[in-house]
């Protein structure tokens, strides 16, 4: 290489450069540029090291245009970088969205929900009645007798115990959903098909109850109904709920307000580490007690009828195969835990 081959190159880098310059709009192109041409592997940097292979009478010229092309180039770099906007925000459409978090009904919500469409399905109708009621729609018109101590099983909470009506006694958090049958009765319907879902209050918090939850309350009254009928409904929705494989088995039991009465058993799938003997009990049911359809105004010598009541979480929570040590985390609303439901 001579000397005029030498500044030929110089040309053509500063050149280059100023090409470059001018198409960059972008501060970060900027700096791509400086970094190309003056960095330590830029080809002005290669050449100011190659001097040494000109002559050595060339090579004084010869530093001195590099320098002065190094110069030109950095202030080329400065002014340019001064007269660039800041990176213009880079909208790429085709970028898939932020995502928000959706959230979703609680578990007990998707359980009334799934339950009230089953039953809705083969003609019960949803009802709502006082959450704060009577004793009387608690207790006395389904055949508690007056201080009888049925009324401790059900540990219930009374309220402002010195104010009492005559006929309907004390009120009370219904400590069952039973409570909406006689109201039901009440209504002159007939037949009834209601199926009674709400809140229901005991006295009890342990790691197996909270002292709020929910239960659900059949109740089909008209001519002619049977046990039949009522095996019927539960094979029915045992199937609809927890899966076509499912059976129902009833056992004799005592309520005061059915009779006969039953408990309800669901089989187990094979293997299940809950139940005894691949059975397990998820509610009461039974055929409405005549005294109860008389204090409907109802007359039991012309209409026969069923109840059932049951455990709105507790069904649930055996549907999905939940393990929970401490049932009262269905309350706490702690995220970790809805979320997986
Ligand atoms: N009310 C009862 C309870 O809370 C459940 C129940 C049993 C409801 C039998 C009924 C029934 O309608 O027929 O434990």
């Amino acid at each position: 290489m001579n000397l005029a081959e030498y500044l030929n190159k110089l040309l053509a880098i500063e050149q280059e450069c100023t090409n470059f310059l001018t198409a960059a709009n972008e501060k970060t192109e900027v700096s791509d540029i400086k970094n190309k041409f003056l960095g330590r592997k830029s080809e002005l940097t290669a050449l100011l090291r190659s001097i040494v292979e000109l002559r050595p009478e060339e090579r004084g010229e010869a530093g001195k245009a590099a320098n002065e092309t190094r110069t030109k180039i950095e202030s080329l770099v400065n002014q340019k970088l001064n007269a660039t906007p800041e990176n213009a925000e880079v909208l790429d459409v085709s970028l898939p969205g932020d995502k928000f978090s959706e959230g979703h009904l609680h578990l007990t919500t998707q359980a009334i929900k799934e339950i009230t469409k089953i039953f809705e399905k083969i003609g019960f109708y949803k009802v709502r009645y006082p959450e704060v009621d009577w004793d009387w729609y608690a207790f006395t018109s389904l055949n508690f007798p007056l201080n009888h101590p049925a009324r401790d099983d059900w540990e219930t909470f009374f309220i402002d115990k010195t104010e009492q009506d005559p006929k309907l006694g004390k009120r009370v958090l219904t400590p069952h959903t039973s409570s909406g049958q006689v109201r039901e009765m009440q209504t002159g319907r007939m037949p009834i098909r209601m199926i009674n879902i709400s809140k229901t209050y005991r006295r009890q918090i342990d790691i197996s109850h909270t002292p709020m939850f929910h239960q659900f309350e059949g109740l089909l009254i008209d001519k002619g109904i049977t046990i039949a009928h009522l095996k019927g409904v539960l094979d029915y929705f045992v199937k609809e709920f927890f899966g076509p494989d499912r059976k129902v088995r009833i056992r004799p039991y005592n309520f005061r307000f059915t009779e006969p009465s039953f408990e309800v058993d669901v089989s187990l799938p094979d293997g299940s580490k809950i139940g005894k003997n691949g059975w397990l009990e998820i509610g009461g049911a039974g055929m409405v007690h005549p005294k109860v359809l008389e204090a409907g105004g109802i007359d039991p010598k012309v209409y026969s009828g069923f109840a059932f009541g049951w455990g709105v979480e507790r069904n649930k929570i055996v549907q999905k195969g939940i393990q929970i040590d401490d049932i009262r985390i269905l309350y706490q609303n702690d995220i970790r835990f809805l979320k997986q439901f």
